[in-house]
């Protein structure tokens, strides 16, 4: 056969030709190995392997916390910038009972952005690592360890940080925009930021499960200042007991919506605040006036709360792993 075929030119063009268009084609698809798309199959295989083997809301292990830079082609260059210039030290509350299913979840995703990180427990575990405050759990002493959270904060990494975050075991915070948010700050300013309510305290205060973050001045006053004569030390609403605390000691509730007027801390899941349908309380405490949709979230969203673990992880693979292909985002610039 081959010596039939080879003598005839027509067929040997016919083979020289194949060989040819073989080798483009080959070259084209090594050329393409590393586009995004391929990866992102792997990633969203798992994400999906996840979601739909487990019954529970226990998802575990499975989970290992990734490395953002390596597994893709975005340019880290101004976040790790900021990382280095605006120090935040972000700590979680937690308790031995959500360790294992809500706190672990922090700590394979957003938790490893802060500067620093630190769970609070009523129980030290050196393995987690956990730091066990001296009060009893339940909603009722929340008030209670969060002041005793930042007074650890303070007595023991005050130099670690210019800003110091409050966050739940189902807070999920975009660490990248709480520090542009920040950057135009000063935390030598007695201030404090989340979501703000306008209601209990005068100037209003900020959402405990949205999270707030408090400036160095406002963190050093809070823990020096904020005696039992000024504050209550425990019980009450933790979110408007500190807030009370903290306009007693001069330091302003800030505001956070972006320069359209957008939410930036949020008390509730992203699918809320999407397509709305809010608590009755929530339309007399919210000071941006309880609006819901896509044009009233800020591209540079810090915060959602009550946040799954298996909705945590599914933020965590459309902030940073999800991209539109051929879409480059540039830097918007949405500070008041
Ligand atoms: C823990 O709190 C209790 C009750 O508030 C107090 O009596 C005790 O001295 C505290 N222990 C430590 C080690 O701070
Ligand atoms: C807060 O401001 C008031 C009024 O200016 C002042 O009297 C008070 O001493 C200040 N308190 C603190 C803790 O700075
Ligand atoms: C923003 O929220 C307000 C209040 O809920 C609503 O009336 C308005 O339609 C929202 N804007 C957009 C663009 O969705």
């Amino acid at each position: 056969m081959y010596t039939t075929i080879c003598r005839r030119p027509q067929m040997l063009l016919y083979i020289v030709i194949g060989i040819s268009i073989g080798l483009f084609i080959s070259m084209l698809s090594n050329s393409f190995q590393g586009f995004p798309r391929t990866k992102f199959a792997v990633h969203s295989n798992d994400l999906n392997l996840d979601l739909h083997n487990s019954e529970t809301e226990h998802i575990d292990e499975h989970h290992e916390p990734h490395d953002d830079s390596h597994a893709h082609h975005d340019d880290y260059t101004i976040a790790d910038a900021m990382k280095k210039k605006i120090r935040v030290l972000c700590w979680v509350m937690t308790s031995p009972q959500s360790l294992s299913t809500k706190a672990i979840h922090v700590k394979h995703t957003w938790g490893k952005r802060c500067n620093k990180i630190l769970y609070m427990s009523s129980v030290s575990d050196p393995k987690f690592p956990t730091i066990g405050l001296n009060i009893s759990e339940g909603r009722q002493h929340l008030t209670g360890k969060t002041m005793q959270a930042f007074r650890y904060v303070y007595q023991n990494h005050f130099n670690d940080a210019d800003w110091f975050m409050k966050a739940d075991d189902d807070t999920y915070v975009i660490v990248e925009n709480l520090r542009y948010f920040l950057s135009t700050k000063n935390p030598n300013d007695p201030i404090y930021f989340g979501h703000h309510f306008k209601t209990i305290v005068k100037g209003g205060y900020h959402s405990g499960g949205a999270g707030y973050v408090l400036s160095k001045e406002a963190l050093r006053r809070f823990a020096l200042l904020g005696n039992s004569q000024l504050c209550r030390q425990d019980g009450g609403a933790e979110d408007a007991e500190i807030g009370s605390c903290l306009m007693k000691l001069n330091v302003t509730a800030g505001k956070t919506v972006d320069n359209l007027g957008r939410s930036r801390f949020h008390c509730f899941n992203l699918n809320t605040h999407l397509h709305g349908g809010f608590p009755d309380w929530f339309y007399k405490y919210d000071s941006n006036g309880a609006r819901s949709g896509i044009h009233n979230i800020s591209d540079y969203p810090i915060t959602f709360h009550y946040v799954s673990p298996k909705e945590m992880h599914a933020l965590e693979y459309y902030v940073y792993h999800l991209r539109p292909f051929g879409i480059v985002s540039g830097a918007q610039d949405l500070n008041v």
